[in-house]
């Protein structure tokens, strides 16, 4: 069917592309900051005064951290009504998880695994960040990541391509709607093309070397998917892959994504990206990085001041071909026409609607059901958990349990600061019970903030630790919230330790040694090693920052009000030497113990991880039966039926994530151990079972070659079904 509507949109966008002069198609590819928020280094060249000039000559075609109606009207307003063409801005913003109210963090959201809460909680970022004036958001990021060092994992959606994949779609769903051009939709960016996630060492900004294998498997799936799903836009990223800034790279954006992947959005640089192609040594100045950029298909300069200065020069001199702005700023005002910017360039200034839709009581609701549906219960010993409503005396203790601004997480610049509900506030609303706070400890000294180190805080302060001693000596049970400061991960917050910072540990052992009764609760952005905790205390709680409901979450986790469901999307080390550790490895060469020491193995670690990928209890538990794959023996074009019967066998009702996995034993390229290929969250009453069908497809029996084309190889398989990645039933089948 031919799309008529596009069709529309098209011949009006090559319109005005012959009515637009060289300056004003540069112009189009342009994108500026404001003149508030900074999320990356001081621009160098750009001033307010040179801004508005730039505006006003429609050398501008976007702005990003511009927010709220009246800002957003007012440089709409120049762009529209004194540029010489009037074509509209496109208002970008990182709204990553949510603009003023917030979700929980990505990856704490992607522990959910409910593809369902993650749209939702993206559709109420979008209604709330639209109703600003915003209509591109720089989300989702899709990331695929091993390395729990680095500080922007808490922004993906964890280890897993397949996993990644899903989730990728769900966000980009919530975001852009069933029509861009609603006034509550906004266009979706999958951002960091590409393999970002594989920094060097986990540290910012690094480079990456990774094989083609890995670079087809892992690291583009999420992007392909998002691609897909009709993503408007694509942010390159940071990096260099084996050797060439991505910023400047033809084989990821022209050959993959704007060639086989047949992408019409355009692609945005990170910030300053292009500019930095010179500190990288690829370009020797501006004018060569605008060339490089272009050329490979980089179609707007995010606050680089490269295209502006460069761009029209180098098509004057016939150094590159107009037909390359031509492409660029189709893409781009496609995607405004799209969003409904022509028609109505103040669609997203409306001030009624945003005083109705910034921090609506609905979207505190949504916020917290996805926030409880985040959070992973890591060990319950003796079902300490859930908490006994009546009758107890609480202890709770740390310096993050009264925090109400570091469960707001990183990448929060529209919410307010300590606008979070804290575990304290939380679970003061149980009140048939005795609660008593310490903080202990201190863990930052001094303020924080998104743009500036924080200090942590290496003292202990005897009379502080002993209240909290007190307390926890007098205590039925003890509740302690530790991990990580909200800004202690995202951009530019890599760490060399991932256990708990600061005096936390001591703190924590000290407790222990007065009360043994301890309820762990752990917020933080990145798995952390936390063995010790792992063997003394008998109640462990994923809480990650989980936003602005946090503490409401927690409360009804703790008290059993909300059965946890969470499973972990990033496997969890025993210490830092075990990193990157997946579960989807390769079986190396000697994978068995011997008898000798000549396997693949540590002499001072075990091989396995503290937490599995897929990881996460239930107060109740669930038993897996009658694992059966219905044709064995399939020809290679044909799809494989399996069935389990999942039976809640404890004593509440619950949900669980049955999980799929794959190998395929032997292959062209080697294939993992295991591979994700399907899961459902399923909701089981007590003493419920149910018969969960999965079908293996040509999608998922198939892999990427060197040569990055999807083969399928006959072959025998295993397929494992389970609540985690570690703990499977196993079947086979063979592939003729
Ligand atoms: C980040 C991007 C972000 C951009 C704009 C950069 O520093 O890497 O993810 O979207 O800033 O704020």
């Amino acid at each position: 069917m031919i799309d008529t509507k596009n069709e529309t949109i098209s011949e009006k966008v090559t319109l005005l592309l012959s009515k637009m002069t060289i300056e004003e198609k540069v112009g189009q590819m342009n994108q500026y900051n404001g003149f508030w928020d900074v999320t990356g280094p001081t621009p160098q060249n750009g001033n307010a005064k040179k801004k508005y000039e730039h505006l006003r000559k429609g050398w501008v075609g976007s702005m990003l951290n511009v927010r709220g109606t009246e800002n957003v009207r007012e440089v709409q307003r120049i762009a529209v009504e004194e540029s010489r063409l009037g074509i509209p801005l496109i208002i970008g913003f990182d709204v990553i998880h949510g603009y003023k109210t917030l979700s929980p963090i990505p990856i704490a959201e992607s522990a959910s695994w409910d593809l369902k809460a993650i749209e939702n909680s993206a559709r109420v970022a979008a209604t709330e960040a639209s109703a600003a004036g915003i209509n591109w958001t720089f989300a989702p990021m899709v990331d695929i990541s091993r390395d729990p060092r680095w500080g922007r994992v808490m922004e993906g959606g964890g280890e897993d391509p397949f996993l990644g994949s899903k989730i990728a779609q769900a966000r980009v769903k919530g975001f852009q709607g069933d029509d861009l051009s609603k006034p509550n939709t906004i266009a979706a960016c999958a951002k960091h093309f590409a393999a970002y996630g594989f920094s060097e060492a986990g540290k910012e900004y690094n480079s990456v070397d990774i094989g083609t294998s890995t670079l087809y498997n892992v690291v583009l799936p999420p992007f392909k998917a998002a691609v897909d799903s009709n993503v408007k836009t694509l942010m390159n990223s940071f990096n260099e892959l084996n050797g060439v800034p991505v910023t400047g790279s033809s084989f990821l954006q022209r050959e993959i994504l704007k060639g086989k992947w047949n992408f019409n959005g355009f692609v945005v640089s990170d910030w300053a990206s292009m500019r930095e192609l010179i500190e990288w040594g690829h370009a020797k100045d501006k004018k060569e990085a605008a060339k490089i950029a272009a050329t490979a298909g980089s179609d707007m300069d995010m606050e680089g001041y490269v295209y502006i200065e460069e761009l029209a020069k180098l098509v004057k001199d016939g150094t590159i071909k107009e037909s390359i702005l031509d492409d660029a700023v189709r893409r781009i005002l496609t995607v405004k026409y799209e969003l409904g910017l022509f028609d109505n360039p103040f669609l997203y200034c409306d001030e009624t609607n945003e005083k109705e839709q910034i921090g609506n009581e609905a979207h505190h609701e949504a916020v917290l059901d996805v926030a409880k549906k985040s959070i992973v219960l890591l060990k319950n010993e003796n079902n300490l958990l859930p908490l006994k409503k009546s009758g107890q005396k609480i202890a709770l203790i740390g310096p993050l349990a009264n925090d109400k601004n570091s469960p707001l997480g990183s990448w929060r610049l529209a919410s307010d600061d300590n606008t979070a509900v804290s575990v304290y506030e939380g679970l003061s609303k149980y009140k048939e019970n005795t609660l008593s706070f310490e903080k202990g400890i201190d863990l930052i000294e001094g303020n924080t903030s998104f743009t500036q180190p924080l200090k942590v805080n290496n003292t202990i302060n005897t009379s502080e630790i002993n209240k909290a001693l007190q307390i926890a000596k007098n205590a039925d049970v003890v509740v302690m919230v530790l991990g990580e400061h909200g800004f202690q991960s995202g951009e530019a917050r890599s760490r060399t330790e991932i256990d708990l910072p600061g005096r936390q540990q001591e703190l924590l052992e000290k407790v222990y040694e007065v009360n043994k009764n301890i309820v762990l609760v752990l917020n933080n952005g990145r798995p952390l090693a936390i063995e010790w905790a792992d063997k003394n205390i008998p109640a462990i709680v994923e809480a990650w920052q989980l936003g602005t409901q946090t503490g409401n979450a927690v409360a009804e986790v703790l008290y059993g009000d909300y059965n946890p469901s969470g499973k972990l999307p990033m496997t969890f080390p025993r210490n830092l030497g075990q990193v990157p550790i997946y579960y989807n490895h390769k079986s190396t060469g000697r994978p068995n113990p011997e008898n000798n020491v000549f396997w693949s193995h540590y002499i001072d670690s075990e091989n396995s991880p503290l937490y599995p990928f897929g990881y996460g209890l239930s107060y109740t538990t669930f038993k897996y039966s009658d694992f059966k794959v219905h044709n064995k023996k399939a020809s290679i074009n044909e799809d494989i039926k399996i069935s389990v019967k999942v039976s809640n066998t404890g004593n509440y009702d619950g949900k669980e994530v049955v999980q799929l996995y794959i190998r395929d034993l032997f292959g062209s390229i080697t294939r993992p151990v295991k591979e994700l290929k399907g899961f459902e969250l399923i909701e089981l009453k007590k003493g419920e079972s149910k018969v969960i069908d999965f079908t293996l497809t040509k999608n998922e029996l198939g892999f990427f070659n060197n040569q990055g084309e999807y083969i399928i190889e006959p072959g025998d398989f295993e397929v494992f079904v389970g609540g985690n990645s570690a703990e499977n039933l196993k079947e086979t089948f063979v592939l003729e």
